[in-house]
């Protein structure tokens, strides 16, 4: 981004809100129909990663995904709708909350199959982290999101640094 004052400013919740929308196709399944985990996870990258460009304007680099649970599974035919947005900005790192909901135009059905918290950290070409603007919660819900994201923050710098220990105390000598 060419203007600095532009770059920093904080941008509300609803600048990074992104859908994405897959139909699930026979390359997308198992040899029973039903979508591959693997397959939902890409989804779930690229569905965040929209919302992380949209709001720091940056390139970004996935540095974690929390755990996922497969609530429903989902069929060849079914429409896949992923949406996303900035829950909360750390310093480099944002998290972004992607909800997964699966639709059946046929049966006029909607279920919720996953929700996901992913990392994301700003870069710029050379790969050096870059500060990303804050993020204001407007809504209700924003802003429970934005103090549970601080939350889970905590625990996952203290998992981080656990198994950077752990690391350090198996690296050979
Ligand atoms: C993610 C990555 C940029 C972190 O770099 P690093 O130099 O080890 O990390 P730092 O300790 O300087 O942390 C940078 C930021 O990332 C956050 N971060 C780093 N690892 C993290 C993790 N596992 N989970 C959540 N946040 C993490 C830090 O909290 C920090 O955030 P802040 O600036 O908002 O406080 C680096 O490990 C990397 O480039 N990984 C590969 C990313 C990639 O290629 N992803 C695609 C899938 S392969």
């Amino acid at each position: 981004m060419n203007d600095p004052e532009l770059a920093v400013m904080p941008r509300p919740v609803r600048d990074s809100q992104s859908e994405m929308t897959q139909i699930v196709l026979p390359n997308d399944a198992n040899p029973l129909g039903a979508l591959l985990g693997g397959r939902l996870m890409h989804w779930i990258d690229m569905a965040g990663a929209l919302a992380a460009h949209r709001h720091s304007r940056h390139h970004v680099v996935t540095a974690a995904i929390d755990h996922l649970d497969f609530l429903v599974p989902v069929r060849v035919g079914d429409l896949v709708i992923l949406r996303s947005s900035v829950n909360r900005v750390f310093r480099t790192s944002m998290e972004v909350g992607v909800k997964v909901w699966v639709e059946n135009y046929l049966e006029d059905s909607a279920n919720h199959v996953s929700s996901a918290y992913l990392t994301f950290v700003a870069v710029d070409k050379a790969g050096n982290h870059l500060p990303v603007p804050a993020v204001i919660p407007e809504t209700d819900e924003q802003k429970r999101r934005y103090e549970d994201a601080g939350r889970r923050r905590e625990i996952r710098c203290s998992e981080l640094e656990r198994r950077r220990i752990g690391l350090r105390k198996n690296a050979p000598v």
